[in-house]
């Protein structure tokens, strides 16, 4: 299979990348089953990018229910080793306002119940993989060096609390997650990232925040509308940052 230069997950409000020309569709199935839906192979400014829709084009996959596994195992056999991981949250941290885009470097592990490891099945060896920087920090830097070289404000750094959902969470429950020292949270970040280490896959988030989390900001209630609204407009620069990131 030829070379991937960037694999993409697309979140909530993410189900194409802009600008992906000459598009080739791939029905994958992995060791782990089957992904959430076809992977996407394009032409992006120039290079090789994959993209698959976390969960499924249609958003019809609750993030306890979305087979990480297979996601990733699914972008790793057609070629990709870098994966960027968009990830829609909410902000709780005071510089983490709707429609930021942020690139965490810690995470929290709220979810419960899911599979998160492929040493699962009977006869594999057990691995602790190092997981301490839990994003992998040189695409990081590239990604903070993509944003400047194409003028999109990526904020650098923060802690993303991953959450089970599908519900959105209570004020105590934002108030307990401020207080451990998170700034986002999502439903989806984990146990994404731990198995993307364990494969051996480069892997990091770009956040894109949709609304403040519950009790942050102005309090208001959270809606659908309001988060896509904002996860589309916080989008805008995506396709060139993406391109950027793929060409290095
Ligand atoms: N909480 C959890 N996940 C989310 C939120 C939120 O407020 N917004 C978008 N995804």
């Amino acid at each position: 299979m030829q070379q991937i230069a960037l694999a993409v997950i697309g979140g909530t409000g993410v189900y194409n990348l802009a600008k992906l020309d000459d598009v080739q569709t791939h029905e994958v199935d992995t060791r782990f089953g089957k992904p959430s839906g076809p992977v996407r192979v394009g032409t992006l400014l120039g290079h090789r990018v994959a993209f698959l829709a976390r969960h499924g084009e249609g958003h019809s996959l609750p993030p306890h229910k979305i087979n990480y596994r297979a996601n990733l195992a699914a972008l790793q056999q057609i070629g990709a080793q870098r994966v960027l991981a968009l990830n829609t949250v909410g902000g709780i941290g005071d510089d983490f306002g709707p429609r930021v885009l942020a690139c965490p470097d810690q995470v929290i592990d709220y979810t419960w119940g899911r599979i998160s490891t492929i040493c699962e099945e009977e006869g594999t060896d057990v691995v602790h993989v190092d997981f301490g920087h839990p994003y992998t920090p040189m695409l990081r830097s590239k990604i903070l060096a993509a944003a400047k070289v194409t003028g999109v404000k990526v904020h650098d750094g923060g802690c993303y609390g991953a959450t089970q959902g599908p519900r959105l969470e209570t004020i105590a429950e934002i108030a307990r997650m401020r207080r451990d020292g998170c700034d986002l949270v999502g439903m989806t970040g984990m146990p994404e990232a731990a198995l993307a280490r364990e494969l051996g896959l480069d892997y990091a988030c770009l956040a894109i925040v949709a609304n403040w989390a519950a009790g942050c900001g102005d309090g208001e209630e959270i809606t659908m509308a309001e988060v896509l609204a904002n996860v589309q407009a916080a989008s805008n620069g995506l396709p060139e940052l993406v391109g950027e990131l793929a060409r290095g």
